[in-house]
């Protein structure tokens, strides 16, 4: 991939919350964190305009309320599709943590995450999304 180098005009406070950015964020430099803005954004597009993208839904939950379980496990085989991968592990006594990696058309996996997070006895849920490119 080649790399090209273009000018960017901005305004002075623009450029400062730019470079505050770079700092909180520690970017090595300017040009790293302007990439991450824009890939961002083209991810972002990406999910609203429904492409083939990807993702991760964390959920943590108590493993001894089973019903979470049969529904979780009833509700990832009707996506079982979009559905690359599922990593269980035990937190402690009480708590699951549970990765699933999920490929596909975005309102799929959005509709499976939803689904998933809204489950009576889910503590927490979340959907990181991303793309392949
Ligand atoms: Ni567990």
């Amino acid at each position: 991939m080649g790399i090209k180098r273009f000018g960017v005009s901005l305004e002075e406070e623009l450029l400062e919350s730019l470079d505050d950015f770079v700092k909180k964020n520690k970017f090595p430099n300017r040009s790293q964190a302007i990439r991450f803005l824009i890939k961002n954004n083209l991810v972002e597009e990406k999910w609203e305009e429904n492409e083939e993208v990807a993702g991760a839904i964390v959920l943590v939950y108590d493993h001894h309320k089973r019903e979470v379980q049969n529904k979780s496990t009833e509700i990832q085989h009707n996506y079982h599709h979009s559905i690359l991968s599922v990593q269980h592990v035990h937190l402690d006594h009480n708590n699951c943590l549970e990765s699933i990696l999920v490929k596909g058309k975005a309102v799929e996996l959005k509709a499976l995450s939803e689904k998933l997070i809204s489950i009576k006895g889910i503590q927490h849920g979340k959907l990181v999304t991303t793309t392949k490119e």
